[in-house]
């Protein structure tokens, strides 16, 4: 069986490995995204309340914090591929039933589904690319996910206005707009059998030799003294290890659990989603813009995160990992406060014009450092013996900042009297504060190996406790 399958994935060319391994971040984007247009259209279609029709948006959200919060131990005993693919089949399951769904039961029932699917691609996959990745390149194959989320949330924003009102086959158009995500789940369902398992989790179950053949296969332009450097630098973290487990993150792994769960919150404080869901609603309601002009501006908001992340991917790998999160803290920053003070002081005309370019500005300055590197860090900054339930905590402190921004978003933003300065003004703040943290609390990762880095934080969790 190994070795069939060793053989399977030899032919596989390894960047194919990377945009499969990846594939998760398409439908990431895609189930979060797709509600924002579907939703008023289910609430019609299913008699819903507005509490109910809150509930199917927020459901992904609940799920999504419970699947990345269970998935990590569980990769940490039987695997990132097994897992992987597990989540491909919920991913399946969520898709089908919520184009299907009869009534509101079912409807939080299958978007329940898609949650826990989202939040176990969201922790398993970071440390999966992370482990896949040679260290030169693990920044920007890394990236990938976060580039396969924007695409994905682009994907659901043209689905949205391509199926609406089209009643194709005489099936309702959120139906499709729904049924859309069955595509990408039946991809990574195909690509989680031949994908490889993880190098690092293979020395972990002793299973050296297939580790070896997996590095030699993803490593085409290395020479054989290359690889074996490699498979002995991992055979070394594996040997420093511990059980893992939640007792060890908690002790061994704290500095690193500590830096993860911060940079995932900030990640979320500094108010990316309430553009990404809501930018409809804050032109609609603060600008008095038709509903058909809003929708494009979400769409030209779409394009330019996609656009930024792909500049990301480039440049990942050629600077600090800290200094970018700086840099983009700044830009964020910034432009929200701008933004704010803009909002307070001259006529909403003119003030709706400077508040889309500035709006863009922010998505570059979190395109191209919060969005992909909160991704990068979770997956690499913790020891291997504890990575898969590490990366479970960073994702689900993801999830959680992110319920919290997109429940109060709006009721902060009526608390305004509509005027977007005051939310804009909050999330200014965060992003400041977040220069601080990562000053104080986050390691420093580019260039390194994972065993380097596993060495590092070891050595400072020891000098902490002396
Ligand atoms: C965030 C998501 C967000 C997306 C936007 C991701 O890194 O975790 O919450 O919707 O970026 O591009």
């Amino acid at each position: 069986m190994t070795t069939q399958r060793s053989q399977a994935t030899r032919s596989l060319n390894s960047n194919i490995i990377f945009v499969i391994g990846a594939l998760g971040g398409l439908l990431f984007g895609f189930d979060t995204g797709i509600i924002s247009g579907a939703s008023p259209l289910i609430e019609k279609a299913l008699h819903l309340t507005v509490s109910q029709i809150s509930f199917v948006t927020s459901a992904v959200l609940i799920g999504s914090c419970v699947g990345a919060l269970t998935i990590g131990g569980l990769s940490d005993k039987y695997g990132r591929k097994l897992l992987l693919f597990i989540s491909s089949i919920l991913f399946i399951i969520g898709a089908l039933m919520s184009a299907f769904a009869p009534d509101f039961i079912i409807m939080v029932i299958a978007r329940i589904i898609l949650g826990l699917a989202v939040g176990s691609a969201s922790a398993l996959t970071p440390a999966y690319l992370a482990e896949l990745a040679p260290k030169e390149r693990r920044g920007s194959l890394e990236t990938l996910f976060q580039l396969m989320i924007t695409a994905g949330i682009l994907l659901a924003y043209v689905a949205n206005i391509g199926f609406l009102n089209h009643n194709i086959a005489g099936w309702a158009d959120w139906r499709w707009m729904l049924v859309t995500a069955f595509i990408p789940a039946l991809a990574l369902f195909i690509g989680s059998i031949i994908l490889p398992e993880s190098p690092h989790f293979l020395i972990r179950m002793g299973k050296e030799d297939e580790s070896q053949q997996v590095l030699t296969q993803l490593r085409p332009s290395y020479t054989a003294e290359q690889i074996k450097s490699e498979f002995h630098d991992i055979q070394n973290a594996n040997s420093q290890n511990h059980k893992g487990g939640v007792k060890e993150l908690f002790t061994i792994a704290r500095p690193a659990l500590i830096a993860a769960i911060g940079i995932m919150l900030f990640q979320q404080l500094v108010g990316i989603n309430s553009v990404i869901y809501y930018l409809p609603q804050v032109f609609i309601e603060g600008f008095h813009f038709s509903a058909s002009s809003a929708i494009w501006i979400s769409v030209g908001i779409g394009v330019v995160n996609f656009l930024s992340t792909i500049v990301a991917t480039i440049i990942m790998d050629k600077f600090p990992r800290k200094k970018l999160l700086i840099w983009g803290a700044f830009v964020m920053g910034v432009s929200l406060a701008i933004l704010c003070v803009i909002n307070y002081t001259i006529n909403i005309e003119t003030a709706a014009v400077y508040t889309i370019i500035l709006i863009a500005i922010y998505i570059f300055g979190f395109a191209v450092s919060w969005g992909p590197l909160a991704w990068v860090l979770i997956g690499e900054i913790f020891p291997l013996s504890v990575r898969g339930v590490g990366s479970s905590f960073g994702s689900a402190a993801n999830w959680i900042g992110n319920f919290v921004v997109t429940q109060f978003f709006l009721i902060i933003l009526a608390l305004f009297h509509n005027n977007v300065g005051g939310p804009f003004g909050i999330f200014a703040i965060f992003a400041f504060l977040s220069i601080p943290f990562v000053m104080r609390y986050v390691p420093e990762t580019h260039g390194k190996s994972l065993g380097e880095i596993q060495d590092e934080l070891l050595k400072k969790n020891k000098q902490n406790k002396k």
